[in-house]
């Protein structure tokens, strides 16, 4: 099998940035707090007329200009999101319409949460080599991580509010004879650790709209208790102490796999770009495999944690700062609800 690599990266992210203090008129907390307990200092959201699938065309449009290509080389659209503005059509179709990408090519989300973009990457590698996807005018692999968090924080709920931002980051990735790939994707069912509802809205039976009230008349709706509680478990839940415990135990076992697959030690490779969710999670597995801090890249403080974006967001931050020079290899773990986890190596 043949490897892939990433040939352009572009990055989109909401123009209000929200830094610690500014929450403070939302919640009782401080920048003291959240600095010292996740490493965070601000987050960018959505606001007015921005959109998730706005943001996510956008950083597409980047990716691809970085790459050099145009749309019609584009063979593949994967969205990685567990936020997506619309339940149909899917996010990739949404941006393959607004970013020009012609029509005839498979496009489709997955939702593996804040792991989504090393499932894609894992996808993508499959898929490609089969060589049933893509033509070999359009050869190339669009892979989004978009996530618009903000629509399912609960800003009266401290612990959780706090940790999430908005922002969205494309990857261009090809098939290539020359680049090593190697790729683990895991899942572990829990629906309790990390978790938000969702319902139909024709399934709620009192909806409010421009100040009436009118009852539903599908069949088919729930019942006002379920879909009060639904509607209160539309907010973004988390036992933080749980996925804590969770996402230190995966990070260093995807490092221990991904040091396997490869051949090459965590002490030899160039950097290991993790999940952005908590510099504590990360001091904590560096610190117990006595690795140096400069090997592992870190955007959270600006961003906080944007799930399926976060690991894009850093590569494609990477690049602007010129760290992705030829022949720089990396370990990329994520992990998050599901419970999902993966890692994968990158040539570049
Ligand atoms: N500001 C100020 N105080 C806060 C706060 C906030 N934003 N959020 C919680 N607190 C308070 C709590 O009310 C509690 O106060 P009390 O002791 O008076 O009851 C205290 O801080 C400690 O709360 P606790 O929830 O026990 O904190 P913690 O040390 O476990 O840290 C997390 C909470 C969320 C930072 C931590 O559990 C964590 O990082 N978990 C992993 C989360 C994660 O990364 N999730 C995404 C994975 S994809």
């Amino acid at each position: 099998m043949n490897g892939i690599e990433i040939i352009g990266l572009g990055k989109a992210v909401p123009k209000t940035r929200l830094k610690n203090d500014d929450l403070r008129q939302y919640m009782d907390t401080s920048d003291e707090w959240i600095r010292s307990r996740t490493g965070i200092e601000a987050r960018h959201l959505c606001t007015g007329e921005e959109s998730l699938t706005d943001l996510a065309a956008e950083a597409a449009r980047r990716a691809m200009e970085n790459a050099g290509i145009a749309p019609e080389e584009i063979g593949l659209v994967i969205c990685a999101t567990c936020t997506t503005d619309y339940m149909v059509p899917s996010m990739a179709c949404a941006v393959q319409e607004i970013a020009g990408i012609p029509g005839g090519i498979p496009a489709f989300d997955i939702n593996a949460a804040c792991s989504g973009f090393v499932y894609g990457l894992q996808l993508i590698h499959s898929l490609m080599n089969a060589g049933s996807i893509c033509r070999p005018e359009r050869s190339c692999a669009l892979l989004i991580g978009g996530e618009q968090l903000s629509k399912m924080l609960d800003f009266s709920e401290r612990s959780v509010s706090v940790l999430f931002g908005d922002g969205a980051a494309a990857a261009i990735v090809r098939v290539s004879a020359e680049k090593r790939f190697f790729c683990h994707t895991a899942a572990e069912g829990d629906r309790g650790a990390l978790y938000a509802h969702t319902v139909g809205r024709n399934q709620i039976p009192m909806l409010e709209f421009e100040g009436k009230k009118t009852v539903s008349e599908n069949p088919l709706r729930v019942s006002e208790s379920l879909a009060s509680e639904i509607m209160r478990d539309g907010y973004l839940k988390m036992d933080g102490q749980k996925v804590f415990r969770f996402a230190v135990h995966v990070l260093a076992s995807e490092i221990d796999e991904m040091e396997a697959q490869s051949g090459i030690s965590a002490e030899d490779i160039d950097y290991i770009v993790c999940h952005q969710a908590n510099c504590r999670i990360i001091d904590y597995v560096r610190k117990q495999r006595k690795l140096p801090a400069e090997k592992f890249f870190m955007n959270l403080r600006e961003y906080g944690n944007t799930s399926g974006a976060s690991i894009p967001l850093a590569l494609a931050d990477m690049k602007d700062r010129g760290m992705l020079k030829p022949g720089i290899r990396i370990f990329c773990v994520g992990f998050g609800a599901g419970l999902t986890w993966g890692g994968c190596y990158l040539e570049f």
